[in-house]
């Protein structure tokens, strides 16, 4: 019944769900503005739950409740759960108004640590999604002093600095969207690494005339599918492309995707259910 009834809450209030499993229960949770929207939607509900128990046959469901929210600034309240952290031998990725070490002691600082100060805003990427974190020490792994890379959706532009931290000489940093673009090339600014960062608002790598050393895309399936070869077409022999975004159970489909594409030695990173695949363009 979960999707049937996520699907009439989403209806019901007009806006997205939240959906949190328990070892025997299941709770859905809609958001509305005001209390008057979110009785009428309950109201709503609960008829449409009592008829489907009836024709079904089966006991019916919790009744739904209201329960009023604390005012909070949404904008902002991500921001109290956003904290330092340490993403592979040497990164750090601290939100620009946390302090570095922290003061509570959780993490200790190193000499050698490359601490990137971002403050992602309505961008994706802050380093705590796994997709990201692969991408991030994949980027560690294969990032040698005076390389090019490109990171085809930037988001908050966090693997741009990271490479151009980790000594590549230059970066293009691309991303469709040109409020993500505008994010990126603040964080760039912010972390120093201007001269080596080019942001570009751009689809895949069209457009963009360099070919590179390394090529990072932490996107989804369907768009690594259908961007493969071109991104291949972008690496110099013996490149590398890092491609994230993607579950699991993806990853046949996608390792074929990039073999067709004509990468060899294809690899896979896992964290949690999340994967990044990584190919090399042959020496010649
Ligand atoms: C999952 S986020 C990745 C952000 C960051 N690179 C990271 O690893 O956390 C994917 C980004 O790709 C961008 N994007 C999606 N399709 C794209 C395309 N065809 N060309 C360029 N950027 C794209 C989105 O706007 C989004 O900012």
């Amino acid at each position: 019944m979960e999707e049937v009834v996520a699907e009439l809450v989403t209806e019901a209030t007009g806006r997205g769900v939240s959906i949190c499993q328990a070892t025997n229960e299941v709770t859905i949770t809609g958001y509305a503005k005001t209390l008057t929207t979110a009785q009428v939607a309950c109201d709503t509900v609960e008829v449409v739950l009592g008829q489907i128990a009836a024709e079904m046959q089966i006991p019916p469901l919790a009744a739904p409740v209201v329960e009023p929210l604390a005012e909070e600034d949404w904008a902002t309240a991500w921001q109290h759960y956003y904290h330092p952290l340490r993403i592979g031998r040497r990164l750090v990725i601290k939100p620009r108004w946390e302090a570095w070490p922290p003061e509570d002691g959780s993490l200790t600082a190193h000499c050698d640590d490359i601490v990137i100060e971002l403050d992602p805003q309505m961008a994706f990427g802050t380093g705590t999604h796994p997709c990201t974190q692969l991408c991030l020490e994949a980027t560690e792994t294969l990032v040698a002093t005076g390389d090019i890379v490109a990171d085809v959706g930037c988001g908050s532009g966090i693997l741009s600095i990271a490479a151009a931290r980790l000594g590549a000489k230059q970066v293009v940093a691309v991303d469709n969207d040109p409020v993500a673009a505008e994010i990126a090339a603040q964080n760039v600014k912010h972390n120093g690494v201007g001269g080596q960062v080019r942001v570009v608002i751009a689809e895949g790598l069209s457009g963009i005339p360099e070919d590179f050393n390394l090529i990072v895309a932490n996107i989804n399936p369907a768009t690594i599918s259908s961007l493969a070869r071109e991104l291949a077409s972008h690496l110099l022999p013996g490149g590398h492309l890092v491609a994230s975004g993607i579950v699991v159970e993806q990853a046949d489909d996608q390792t074929a995707a990039l073999t067709r594409a004509g990468l060899v030695d294809i690899h896979t990173e896992t964290r949690q259910d999340w994967i990044c695949l990584i190919g090399r363009q042959s020496d010649c």
